[in-house]
């Protein structure tokens, strides 16, 4: 056995195509005006995305090509390290081999920039100069901010207010790339007052900060806007972390038996998985492959497979996803970027499929894990992203009890170096496991919209 930690590519190959899964998956349910519930077309999603954008979100072509100018900005981190958790699998007096993709080498500090480089790059060349988005845990804004400041483009993000208050550093990080960072809800949009007007005390959360970005978006003609997960674009982005995994794990001589990420939108858990899957759906060996969601906003495990709005205001069009109803607002836990009504929908259709599981688990269970981790591999990490850890490591102890040697790989989304206030919060005991209030979840669910199509 090759004693070896890490497995890394040089620049050369940094894959040149993404991965489009919805060349090996059935066709999915249509994406529905919001107004209208008809089929939308290219030219009613014009007045948010530039058309490049909105070509990868309904094409049906295996690979599509990664611009050399994105490339080249990819070197800056990528090819990202696989490394195999040598310390953690001794900790664990596991005969399971635990290795991660890890993407928090990237200057924001996760996966988000994959996507937010090229989305940027695609408005610059339609001539967009200005940019909004919002933010969960500051991780998608910090990547686009940095994007933005590569490309000149001025970037407006709305985030979460409990994620705003949580985390000062994040913002400083968006303002030292160039963006302006609101907190939301916010009084400068329609949306945002709506949200203040029912609840001035609101958390926040990811479908009311996407709903204030859009109405900026679709009343200004000159400004588009950024979603940083839950659409196909985003995911298909995302799929050179899975592609890199395949070329390094041809390295290790391993390959994975059980694959892990956790899924706020989704993009992390595709952007590994999607790949691995497209293997399987061509004939390839079957592997288990497990997304991890909190079990305060359960999305896979507890909500219903029904065509929603991807924001609270309704703007965004309806596409049939899992989803707790897009008024439901998480309680304030500390993974900010898995507290999302809804999840992708081709997330949704593999795990319909039942191509993929799902697992919930409380914060309080991912903060041990996530210390664990980083006494035993050095890397503390976000709070999203424990929970990968936890069910890699409850995966390791089943191996151990099973007496199973298997090959595990998770994604390690990103460091945790800006949520360290969670982690003080953790060991001075003030963290506490938080469930949803289950009222507010039914009527959430009843308000579902009522579609023909269904
Ligand atoms: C570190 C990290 N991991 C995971 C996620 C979840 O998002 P997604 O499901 O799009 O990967 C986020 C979102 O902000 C994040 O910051």
């Amino acid at each position: 056995m090759s004693a070896q930690v890490k497995f890394t590519l040089d620049e050369t190959q940094i894959p040149k195509y993404w991965y489009n899964i919805a060349a090996d998956l059935p066709t999915p349910p249509a994406v529905l005006h919001p107004a209208t519930q008809q089929p939308v077309g290219p030219s009613d999603l014009e007045p948010l995305f530039p058309m490049e954008l909105i070509l990868q979100e309904v094409s049906t072509e295996r690979e599509i090509e990664i611009p050399e100018p994105v490339r080249d900005i990819f070197r800056l981190w990528r090819p990202s390290p696989l490394i195999r958790a040598r310390r953690l699998e001794q900790a664990l007096d596991t005969p399971a081999k635990i290795y991660f993709k890890y993407e928090g080498v990237s200057p924001a500090g996760s996966h988000k920039p994959n996507s937010a480089i090229p989305q940027a790059w695609f408005n610059k060349q339609a001539g967009i100069k200005k940019l909004t988005t919002e933010t969960g845990a500051g991780q998608w804004g910090s990547s686009l901010a940095f994007a933005g400041s590569l490309f000149g483009i001025d970037v407006t993000v709305y985030q979460v207010r409990c994620s705003y208050d949580q985390k000062p550093y994040r913002r400083a990080l968006m303002e030292t790339y160039g963006a302006k960072c609101i907190s939301s809800p916010s009084t400068q949009t329609e949306s945002g007052r709506a949200a203040l007007a029912a609840n001035p005390d609101s958390p926040g959360s990811l479908g009311i900060a996407i709903s204030e970005a859009v109405e900026i978006a679709v009343k200004n003609p000159d400004v588009k806007y950024a979603l940083g997960s839950v659409l196909n674009h985003v995911l298909l982005h995302q799929t050179i972390i899975g592609q890199e995994a395949i070329k390094q794990f041809e390295l290790t001589g391993d390959d994975p038996d059980v694959i892990i990420a956790c899924a706020g939108g989704g993009s992390n858990f595709a952007g590994l998985a999607f790949p691995f899957l497209g293997l399987t759906l061509r004939g390839g060996r079957r592997r288990r492959v497990i997304a991890v969601e909190p079990a305060a906003c359960p999305t896979l495990t507890r909500g219903k497979y029904a065509y929603d709005y991807g924001d609270t205001a309704h703007l965004t069009p309806l596409v049939k996803m899992h989803t707790l109803g897009s008024t439901f607002v998480p309680p304030g836990f500390h993974a900010g970027g898995l507290r999302y009504h809804g999840m992708s929908g081709q997330v949704s259709q593999a795990y319909e499929l039942g191509l993929i599981e799902a697992r919930a688990y409380q914060q309080l269970a991912c903060f041990e894990a996530g210390v664990q981790f980083a006494r035993a591999e050095g890397i503390v990490p976000a709070p999203e992203s424990t929970h990968a850890v936890r069910c890699a490591i409850d995966e390791a102890l089943r191996c151990k009890a099973e007496g199973k040697a298997e090959t595990i790989c998770f994604n390690l989304s990103g460091h945790g170096h800006f949520d360290m206030g969670a982690y003080i919060n953790y060991f001075s005991g003030k963290l506490v496991d938080q469930d949803y209030d289950a009222a507010e979840l039914a009527s959430s669910l009843a308000e579902l919209p009522q579609v023909a199509a269904e």
